[in-house]
């Protein structure tokens, strides 16, 4: 029979016959008392004893205040189940929902089920909870959820840290939208949606542009994805994201690649200091030669005649051969040179001294930023002299001679270096050229005098000294030299003075 059409009546004649009461009562998992009008219990079944641990003998007798103590007159009250812990002989605590159904007799039906085990997956649950709501939090990464408004639901500390809003701001008016350049929004959701970039509904390590709440730009990397509706997977109900600061890893980048170019300068110049060294000497004999016969020419011509203006062409070509190999030698194999504490500050006053007063400085301005009382470095004054001496005549020369060039000096105490940058008001260092500068021989002003040795003499000397030197130029900006000295410890000075 469809036990959907066994009406309440013929249930009672079913139950009517003892046995199956009591067997229904015997084996229904839910415990049974019958209390009667003065509160007492009159009946309980196995399951009811075993939750309450007495046996019936002893729990038939007591009353509803001895079991549930003071909730029992709530529950009378309130007529609703409720949560009563019990401590049964023998086990630990128990939690039991206690429901009361009341007869026109005034006797009760208590119903008791044992709910231990649920409160217990509750408390582990809202611990689970707690912890992946702390681990969200703590994550240095920032993690962001919006409903498919745009509207924030999720924005942890990392977030905060990052982007600069904070809470508040978060939950109240953010609108996701407002955290990336125009229109970037809608196309992190359109890809999000496409299955291109690590299958639908997400989003896999995808570079973009963040806005923090000054304004800044910052470089992200987003992996996140949609969230569906669990019962309709085509109800989106929500996005999120992990965003990672990328300035940190970029910094780090920039600098190996700056690490790697050095490298790479100081095996060319290696290299190309020994090829040179081998070509100076082999010129340097002749040369002599050839200085000496044209003296020797010239005064045995005298004074009168007519070749003495050729003669003293050649001899003036000549000295300049021997003074551009003696700048290659001096480059590929640096001459040791004794150091001692020197003052980069003092230095330039002294190079721009004996610079000033030549025809090339007249129309140059030169503005001066020098730290005060700049700690020393570790290196010779002459040989500081020559380098400065280059870049300020390359400056002035890429100036023709018209322009600005300032010089300035700092302690930058975090790296212990001292500082020094030369930018010059010119036309720059083109960008397919910046890279050869220090090269030896390389020069753009073949046929006016260059020789191409003046920054790789410089670059030798500075590396001699432990010192580094970087060019940098923006096209119609001028070109910029940075010079980096380790300081001069002070235990150095003692030992060495
Ligand atoms: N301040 C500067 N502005 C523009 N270009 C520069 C500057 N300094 C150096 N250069 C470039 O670097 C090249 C190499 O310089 P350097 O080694 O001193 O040789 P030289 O001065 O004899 O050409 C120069 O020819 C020039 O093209
Ligand atoms: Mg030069």
């Amino acid at each position: 029979m469809d036990p959907s059409h066994l009406t309440i009546e013929a249930l009672a004649e079913k139950l009517g016959s003892v046995d199956t009461v009591a067997d229904m009562l015997t084996h229904i998992p839910v415990g049974m008392l019958w209390v009667d009008d003065h509160h007492v219990v009159q009946y309980a079944n196995e399951r009811a004893c075993k939750i309450v641990g007495i046996g019936y003998p002893k729990l038939v007798g007591k009353t509803c205040a001895d079991l549930f103590g003071e909730h029992y007159p709530k529950m009378l009250r309130e007529r609703f189940p409720h949560e009563v812990t019990l401590h049964p002989d023998n086990v630990g605590p128990r939690v039991v929902e206690v429901g009361l159904v009341g007869t026109e007799s005034g006797h009760h039906f208590c119903y008791l089920t044992d709910i231990s085990i649920r409160k217990e997956l509750e408390i582990e649950l809202q611990r689970r909870d707690t912890f992946f709501h702390d681990l969200i939090e703590s994550s240095v990464d920032g993690i962001i959820a919006a409903d498919m408004k745009g509207r924030i639901i999720t924005f942890n500390g990392g977030a905060v840290d990052i982007l600069g809003y904070s809470k508040e701001d978060a939950y109240g008016s953010l609108h996701v939208k407002r955290l990336y350049p125009e229109g970037e929004a809608q196309d992190i959701l359109k890809r999000m949606r496409s299955d291109e970039f690590g299958g639908k509904g997400r989003l896999l390590r995808h570079q973009l542009i963040a806005i923090t709440k000054e304004g800044n730009q910052i470089p992200m990397s987003l992996s996140g994805g949609i969230i569906y509706d669990e019962d309709d997977q085509s109800s989106e109900i929500a996005t999120f994201g992990i965003f990672t600061d990328l300035r940190a890893i970029q910094k780090i980048e920039q600098d190996l690649q700056q690490t790697h170019k050095m490298l790479l300068q100081s095996e060319k110049m290696a290299g190309l200091g020994r090829l040179a060294a081998g070509v100076a000497h082999e010129i340097n004999n002749p040369m002599a030669g050839i200085m000496l016969y044209s003296n020797l020419v010239k005064e045995q011509l005298g004074p009168d005649h007519a070749a003495q203006e050729d003669l003293d062409i050649l001899i003036h070509e000549a000295e300049r051969c021997k003074q551009i190999v003696s700048d290659l030698l001096e480059f590929s194999q640096p001459t040791s040179f004794e150091r001692t504490g020197v003052d980069v500050n003092e230095q330039i006053h002294k190079t721009l001294a004996i610079l000033h007063k030549g025809p090339l400085f007249q129309n140059i301005e030169i503005q001066l930023e020098l730290e005060e009382n700049l700690s020393r470095i570790w290196g010779n004054p002459v040989r500081l002299n020559q380098v400065f001496m280059n870049l300020v005549v390359n400056a002035s020369q890429a100036m023709d001679g018209r322009g600005r060039l300032s010089i300035s000096t700092r302690h930058r105490s975090n790296k212990g270096l001292i500082e020094i940058a030369l930018a010059d008001s010119g036309p720059g260092i083109e960008k397919d050229i910046l890279g050869q500068i220090f090269d030896p021989f390389f020069t753009t002003k073949a046929g006016q005098g260059g020789t191409g040795l003046g920054l790789s003499v410089s670059y030798s000397i500075i590396r001699e000294l432990n010192g580094t030197i970087r060019a940098e130029s923006e096209e119609g900006k001028g070109a910029k030299f940075f010079l980096r000295f380790p300081v001069l410890q002070p235990e150095v000075t003692e030992i060495e003075s």
